[in-house]
């Protein structure tokens, strides 16, 4: 899907004009385990995807998908909840449409959360992972289609899409938090079906720590446009092939709220410090 620059305008009047005044700093996508978060923020306004023009809207049932904007730590934030995947049907233009249309509305920097496996055989279950680096072997892009220089370059460098300053901040915070945090790189599948054991062995060699369907497709874009971002990952199982068992979506969600009180407060603690 090719987006045209006067769409992502569209959808930036559209919510515009909902907002008054208030202009988002920081732009939180968060993984289902965290996007409760979007219910704590103060004097919230509420924007259905559905009343704006070009977003797609998340097909999982119970998942309208909506923009919480208003205060959280003190910061101005727009949260986005129920995020898109590819799995779904749309394709990395589409994911990261709106990433796009909240940098035209004054967003400088993205939080980016979600669930993903261990591949790294020093993790276990349940860790949190402050993402450094990504992997993506797919061909999509968020970029590919018609140069828009309004939002970056054609070629734009990829050395620093994890920001290093933020990056270090997370370290700080982590450890005043007293919470382990490691670190490692995030490899993107596509998803629906969980890797093979092949596949993990294939992956580890690569060079990744963690594997997931998410994340990757929002985080070029911001990085394009001059957001900067930081990302955690909650490692929520151990790949496939690691433990003697398979993988189910049950125990991705126990994971999720078994962590939920460590990796929101990290997260939150972050924030405070962007
Ligand atoms: N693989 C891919 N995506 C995931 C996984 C996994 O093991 N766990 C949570 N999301």
């Amino acid at each position: 899907m090719d987006f045209t620059l006067m769409q992502y305008i569209e959808s930036a009047t559209a919510i515009r004009a909902s907002l008054g005044s208030f202009a988002p700093e920081i732009l939180l996508i968060l993984g289902s385990g965290l996007s409760w978060l979007g219910d704590t923020v103060e004097d919230p306004v509420k924007v259905h995807f559905a009343d704006i023009p070009h977003f797609r809207r998340p097909t999982a049932p119970g998942h309208p998908g909506r923009l919480i904007f208003g205060t959280l730590q003190g910061r101005r934030v727009a949260v986005m909840q129920g995020r898109l995947h590819r799995y779904e049907g749309y394709d990395f233009a589409e994911i990261a449409f709106p990433v796009r249309v909240l940098r035209l509305l004054g967003a400088e920097k993205l939080i980016v959360t979600n669930a993903a496996g261990a591949v790294n055989l020093d993790f276990q279950a349940g860790d949190l992972m402050l993402i450094t680096d990504h992997i993506k072997l797919i061909g999509d892009s968020p970029l590919r289609g018609p140069d828009l220089p309004e939002f970056g370059p054609r070629f734009p460098d990829a050395t620093h899409l994890y920001d290093p300053d933020l990056c270090q901040a997370a370290r700080d915070v982590a450890a005043e938090l007293e919470i382990p945090l490691r670190e490692g790189v995030y490899m993107y599948m596509p998803g629906p079906q969980y890797e093979t054991p092949a596949e993990i062995r294939a992956i580890r060699s690569l060079g990744a720590d963690a594997v997931g369907m998410s994340t990757v497709p929002e985080v070029i874009t911001a990085a394009h446009c001059g957001m900067r971002v930081l990302g955690f990952t909650l490692l929520s199982n151990m790949a496939a092939g690691i433990l003697d068992q398979p993988l189910s979506e049950q125990e991705v969600l126990d994971a999720g709220e078994a962590c939920r009180e460590k990796f929101s407060r990290l997260v939150l603690r972050c924030l405070e410090r962007m």
